[in-house]
């Protein structure tokens, strides 16, 4: 797949970052000297780690280099390092692991969060939140676009790129035992969004990637005029011309 890019992805930056503020919300945490934002991206998430935590040492950890370059002009007060996160581990004990939709992107997350929770310091903290939304008819429509054109064949393995999250009460099970306190739950955004055109810029740069790196200039063009009619059929206009993206996200804050 082709690398991220930074500026797409931060055209919303702020309803973007809205989710990793929401999150830090509850970290119980009053300092911190060691932390970490796993999948930092061009470095939103972590500027917001920066400035709750001013006296830490804040490393993000992303396997984008476009989003590394991004982050390290944008944020100067962290550092940034490239790490696959379905391998990477911290060298020394963090307070605080936290991560803004980026695991809904790491297979195996579940065992890949276990390992990560065991780094942690005593009273240490892991802080996740994940898109839960890939039911939503942003996400169904986007498959079905791709069954049904001549480029299914290329498209095969574009819906499996991320799995659908698997149930809390999996989560909890799994991570309930390495936690003093283990808190999830979900926040329903809903975005006011310019037209369809918003729905399928909002997406450009992130859940649809998989599906158009595939396809040629044309097949592409093709691909998001079908999609963008559909998207008008599931998100009517509402009165001020404007759409709602209706968009679930999954929380999950742990006390080591
Ligand atoms: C949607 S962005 C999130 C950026 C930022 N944390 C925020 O709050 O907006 C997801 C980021 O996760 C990174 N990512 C995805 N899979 C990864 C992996 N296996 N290892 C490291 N980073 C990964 C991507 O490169 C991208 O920058």
């Amino acid at each position: 797949m082709t690398d991220w890019n930074p500026a797409q992805y931060l055209a919303f930056a702020d309803e973007r970052t809205r989710p990793a503020r929401d999150l830090l919300a509850h970290v119980p945490l009053i300092a911190a000297r060691r932390v970490y934002d796993l999948g930092c991206g061009p470095g939103n998430s972590t500027a917001v780690l920066v400035a709750r935590f001013p006296q830490a040492h804040v490393t993000g950890i992303d396997n984008s280099p476009a989003m590394l370059e991004a982050a390290r002009l944008a944020c100067p007060g962290a550092d940034f390092a490239f790490g696959d996160l379905s391998i990477w581990l911290p060298q020394d004990p963090p307070d605080l692991l936290f991560s803004n939709a980026t695991f809904q992107w790491v297979p195996r997350h579940i065992e890949v969060l276990e390992h990560l929770a065991a780094t942690l310091h005593e009273g240490g903290v892991l802080a996740v939140q994940m898109p839960d939304n890939l039911d939503e008819p942003s996400h169904r429509l986007m498959r079905q676009v791709a069954e049904d054109g001549l480029w299914a064949w290329k498209l095969r393995e574009a819906a499996v790129a991320r799995d659908l999250l698997p149930p809390v009460a999996t989560y909890y099970d799994r991570l309930q035992p390495l936690f003093r306190r283990l808190d999830i739950w979900h926040v329903i955004y809903n975005h006011p969004l310019e037209g369809v055109e918003g729905i399928v810029a909002w997406l450009g740069s992130t859940g649809l990637r998989p599906f158009l790196a595939p396809l040629d200039e044309r097949e592409r063009e093709a691909f998001l005029a079908q999609y963008a009619r559909r998207l008008a059929e599931a998100y009517p206009l509402q009165r001020d011309g404007k759409v709602l993206l209706r968009f679930p996200r999954l929380f999950m804050v742990g006390i080591r």
